[in-house]
This record gives structure tokens, C-alpha cells and sequence, in this order.
């Protein structure tokens, strides 16, 4: 990192701490944001809003989107997400996670897409995301999403250079070679992990899946994933004997439809060995609003390729994506029968562009009680014998197993700590976040379409328990909220986000809560 930067950064912090709240701290993900630049107000939805032909069409977009519809986001979209970001937001926030999709869809065989013009949207991105975050020194972490980039290694190189003013200089040849990278957002105490997905798509043809190979015997041609894994598992180990802890964000999230099979099994059980250091793991992609646990108990049950949803439309796939989690949350044994040590939890946040639902922006809280003091990290190490960790030795006599990643583990050790900040709300811990959106894209063009707070994982919008009462949404929101029905805005009360909050939260899911049941699914779908 360039000196320069660091002291900016230290700068905002300082702020951060003396100046005005003291009590938590903002991070946003942006999400697919899909900017179109042939985008017409008014064009039609057959077209992808691209054209006005024909006349007597009527399903049309507005200036600012269609929504609900395969178009992509109109820049003027765009420049109303990031002039809200600017207003709302710069003075409170630490950091950006920008989970990818930063070009349009390839959805007009009219105007196909061409690598420039993903390069040329990613530079418009970064360019407007330099104009208010870079220069009041707020880290920005990228990452790669499936429609930024479908040949992976070919691009990544030009990547590196749109996005040289995030790519700290110690991980630039990584990520000229990989797609990822590590950056210290808050030098010496936390980390963002920028993880290239495309490496662990199961879509991505050009890709192995992380099959195991033998290093010693050929070992050059390790897998673009493995390799991206094996260098994952060392930068935690890393930041953990700084006692550093680590935000991990990428593209597509780690779930059996998502992942080969053998990539997710790696990553569960990298993220789940590293529980002590992993804070957080914030994905996109999907367009729709989530989250869900990584078992350790699947590491030994049976790995079978996800259900193939090849052939679906969208709305089925998403429907059924519903189902599918709230019959695994209702299998969850009562909460104290669940040891923590096994579960680690993955957020999925909505996206920006209105397709095929509405545009959102997640804004995390979380912890600082104390960080200026906070000197060398005492981790209490208790390195866990493997419980759950030995592979199936019957599984591992079959032949088509024996050479996959859960037979070929060898034994490493389990960080776990039930102190850790992904289990108990202190410094680092996350506390939740406040999902924000557009409900009403005013397509009948009667004027910008206004940010409203469609909900938050927390027990209130202004938290008495802080000194100076801190607020997880911009003040003018609060007085906004009065008249709303407070059940649907804050439909969770969690009372932080660590891992046992959101297995309480996935468990009162399963039971036959039908109304938090119901705000679960109309959450998901942005009903
Ligand atoms: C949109 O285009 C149609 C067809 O040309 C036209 O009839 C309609 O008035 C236009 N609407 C607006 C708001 O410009
Ligand atoms: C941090 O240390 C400073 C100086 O030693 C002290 O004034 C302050 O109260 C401490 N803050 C916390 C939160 O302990
Ligand atoms: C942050 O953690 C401290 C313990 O270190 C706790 O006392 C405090 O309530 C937490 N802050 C919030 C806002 O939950």
C-alpha cells in the first residue's frame, strides 16, 4: 500500500473515533449493479429497453429502469445509486465491498457485448466510485462477477490495470495472474478477502472444479480454484497470526447449485477452520435476498453435484430456492443441541439492477468498541481436535472417491473460539444491516425515485443501549419511519449478526413461525 494512502485511511478513522459515532461502523456491499449504456428511457422491455420499436408496444422502462424485467440498469440509475451513496453515506462508512457484475448482461443479440465494452463499464464504475470514495480515502474492494468476465486468466490482466487504484501492491501480481486478492482496510486489524468465483462456478466450462491432483506428481497442473484456494487458506492463516480479522466478499455464492462440488467442499472447510479470523462472508449474484450456513457435518455426508435448475426460469429457481432453505432451517435441532463450532454464515444481498426484482443496497454495522486501544491481539488458540473432519472411511474406499479433495485432506488443525468476533458481539463482531431500495422506479417519469428502508436485522433503528444512541440509517429516515408498521421493517430483531444470532434467526425460520416465515420469503423476492 502506498503511504500516502495509509495515512488517509488513518485519517477517516481518526475521524471515525473522535469525531462522531463512536459506536459502530459502516460497511457497504454494492451489488450487480449491470449498467447498460444503450439504455432508452422508454424503450421496451422485448428490446431489453435498448429500443422504442414497436409502437404499440406497451411494457416500456422509465428514465430510471423497468422494473421486475430483463432490462439492465440505466447509467441514470447508476448516477442516482452513487449520488445517494455520496449524500447519505460517505461521512459513516469505512469501507465498500463491490461484489461485481459491473457490466450489462449479454441479453440483445442486436448489440452483443464485447470485452471492451465490459472494460468500459468497469472503467465508468471505478471512475465514479474514485470520485467519492477513493478520494476521501475509503477502501473500495472489488470483485470479479460472472459478467464482468467469462474467459477467466485471459482478462484478469487488463482488470489489473481498471482497477489498479484498489489492488494493493503486494497482492498485483497475484491478482494479474488469479482475479483475487487481500487488502487491509483497516491497516493491521481487518482485512477484506476479494475472491474470484469464477474459479468455483460450476458454469465456467473453461475451469477443472478443484479436483484433487497429486502435487508431487504433476504438479503443475493444479486448477485455477485449487490454486485459488491454496491461497486462501494461507493468507487466513496469515492474517490470523496477526490477529487480524477478515471480511471474505466475492460474486457467486458458495451453495451446491453454485459451486462444483469440490470446490465448495474445500472452501466449507477453509472458512469453517478459520472461524476465529473469518467475520464475515458477503456475496451477490443471485439478485435475491438470503443467507444461509455452511455445515460442517456436510464435509462428511455424502457430496453430490447440486440439483441441476438448468432450464428454469428465474422465478421458479428463486421460488424453490425458498422451499429448499426453509426445509433445511426446519431440520435445525433446538439451538443448544447445535455446537457453533460447525456452522459459518454466508449473506447474499440483492442487486442493483432491477432484475427481476426491485434495487437494493445493504449497509453492515459493526463493531469498534475499542479499537483505538486495541494492541496486540492475545488469540487464545484453542486448536480443536477434528471431530467432524476425518473422512467417511467406508465413502473413501470407492473408487470414484478416493480421489477427491474429502479423502485426500490430511488433518489440520480447527480454529474455533467461542470468544471470537463471529461468535460474540465485540470489536469486529458484525451487528446486522439495513437494506435499502428503491420500492418505486417512477416509471411514469414523475420525478427520481426515492430511497426508503425496506428493513433491518436489528431490534431497533436507534439503538438506546450506545452512549450517543447510535442509528443504523441515516437520520432523516427515522422520522420517515413513523408511520410505518415497525414489524415489517424490523421483522428479525437479532441482536447482533454472529453465527449463533443467525442460527437462531434460521431455526425460529423452520419452526412453524408462518408470519416470520412469510417475511423471510417476502424479503428474498422484495415483495
Ligand atoms: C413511449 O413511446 C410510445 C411509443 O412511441 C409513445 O406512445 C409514448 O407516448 C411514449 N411515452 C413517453 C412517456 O414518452
Ligand atoms: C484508550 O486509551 C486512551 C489513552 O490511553 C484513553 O484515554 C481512552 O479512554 C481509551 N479508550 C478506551 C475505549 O478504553
Ligand atoms: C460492542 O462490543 C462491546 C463488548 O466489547 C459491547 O459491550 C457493546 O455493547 C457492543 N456494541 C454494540 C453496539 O452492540
Amino acid at each position: 500500500m502506498k503511504p500516502a494512502l495509509f495515512s488517509v485511511l488513518l485519517l477517516h478513522l481518526a475521524e471515525a473515533a473522535f469525531g462522531l459515532p463512536t459506536q459502530e461502523t459502516f460497511s457497504v456491499p454494492v451489488q450487480d449493479l449491470h449498467p447498460d449504456p444503450h439504455y432508452r428511457n422508454n424503450g421496451t422491455i422485448a428490446s431489453a429497453c435498448h429500443r422504442k420499436k414497436p409502437k404499440s408496444d406497451p411494457e416500456r422502462g422509465g428514465v430510471y429502469g423497468a422494473p421486475r424485467s430483463d432490462c439492465d440498469s440505466s447509467l441514470a440509475l447508476i448516477d442516482h445509486v452513487m449520488n445517494w451513496l455520496e449524500k447519505e453515506w460517505v461521512d459513516e462508512i469505512d469501507f465498500v465491498l463491490w461484489t461485481g457484475d459491473s457490466a450489462r448482461h449479454d441479453n440483445d443479440r442486436i448489440v452483443p457485448r464485447t470485452p471492451s465494452e465490459i472494460y468500459e463499464l468497469n472503467r465508468l464504475l471505478v471512475s465514479k466510485m474514485e470520485k467519492i470514495f477513493g478520494k476521501r480515502g475509503i477502501p473500495v474492494v472489488p470483485s470479479l462477477g460472472n459478467n464482468d468476465i467469462w474467459r477467466p486468466n485471459a482478462i484478469t490482466q487488463e482488470f489489473s490495470s481498471i482497477w489498479r487504484p484498489y489492488i494493493p501492491f503486494p497482492s498485483y501480481q497475484v491478482f494479474a495472474r488469479g482475479g483475487y486478492f487481500s487488502k487491509e482496510i483497516i491497516p493491521g486489524r481487518l482485512a477484506a478477502i476479494s475472491l474470484n468465483t469464477m474459479y468455483f462456478y460450476d458454469s465456467n466450462k473453461a475451469v477443472g472444479g478443484c479436483e484433487w491432483v497429486n502435487r508431487d506428481q504433476g504438479g503443475n497442473q493444479a486448477d485455477p480454484g485449487n490454486l485459488e484456494l491454496d491461497w486462501l487458506e494461507v493468507q487466513l492463516d496469515d492474517f490470523r497470526s496477526r490477529g487480524i480479522k477478515v471480511w471474505i466478499s466475492g460474486h457467486v455464492p458458495p451453495s451446491p447449485g453454485n459451486y462444483f462440488p469440490e470446490c465448495l467442499w474445500r472452501y466449507t472447510a477453509i472458512v469453517l477452520r478459520y472461524q476465529d479470523t473469518v467475520v464475515g462472508q458477503v456475496f451477490g449474484h443471485m439478485n435475491v435476498d438470503f443467507f444461509f450456513y455452511l455445515d460442517a457435518h456436510d464435509l462428511r455426508a455424502p457430496v453430490t453435484e447440486g440439483e441441476s435448475t438448468v432450464g428454469m426460469l428465474k422465478k421458479d429457481k428463486d421460488k424453490k430456492l425458498h422451499r429448499d432453505l426453509v426445509s433445511d432451517f426446519a431440520e435445525l435441532p433446538k439451538l443448544r443441541k447445535l455446537d457453533m463450532d460447525d456452522f459459518s454464515i454466508v449473506n447474499v444481498a440483492p442487486a442493483i439492477v432491477p432484475n427481476p426484482y426491485m434495487p437494493g443496497i445493504r449497509v453492515w454495522g459493526y463493531n469498534v468498541t475499542g479499537w483505538e486501544n486495541q494492541t496486540a491481539v492475545t488469540l487464545k488458540n484453542p486448536d480443536r481436535e477434528h471431530r467432524h473432519r476425518h473422512p467417511d472411511k467406508e465413502r473413501c474406499k470407492r473408487a470414484e472417491d478416493k480421489k477427491k479433495w474429502w479423502c485426500k485432506m490430511p488433518k489440520r488443525e480447527w480454529y474455533s473460539d467461542a470468544d471470537a468476533p463471529s461468535r460474540k458481539n465485540g470489536l469486529w463482531s458484525p451487528l446486522g444491516y439495513a437494506q435499502f431500495w428503491l420500492p418505486d422506479l417512477r416509471v411514469d417519469g414523475t420525478g427520481p425515485p426515492e430511497w426508503e428502508l425496506e428493513y433491518a436485522t436489528y431490534q431497533n433503528v436507534h439503538d438506546p443501549r450506545a452512549q450517543d444512541g447510535w442509528r443504523p440509517i441515516p437520520a432523516r429516515m427515522v422520522s420517515e419511519l413513523k408511520n410505518k408498521d415497525m414489524n415489517k421493517v424490523l421483522p428479525y430483531g437479532m441482536e447482533d449478526g454472529t453465527i449463533g444470532s443467525w442460527m437462531k434467526l434460521a431455526r425460529r425460520i423452520g419452526q412453524k413461525k408462518r408470519t416470520l416465515r412469510e417475511d423471510f420469503r417476502r424479503l428474498m423476492y422484495m415483495e
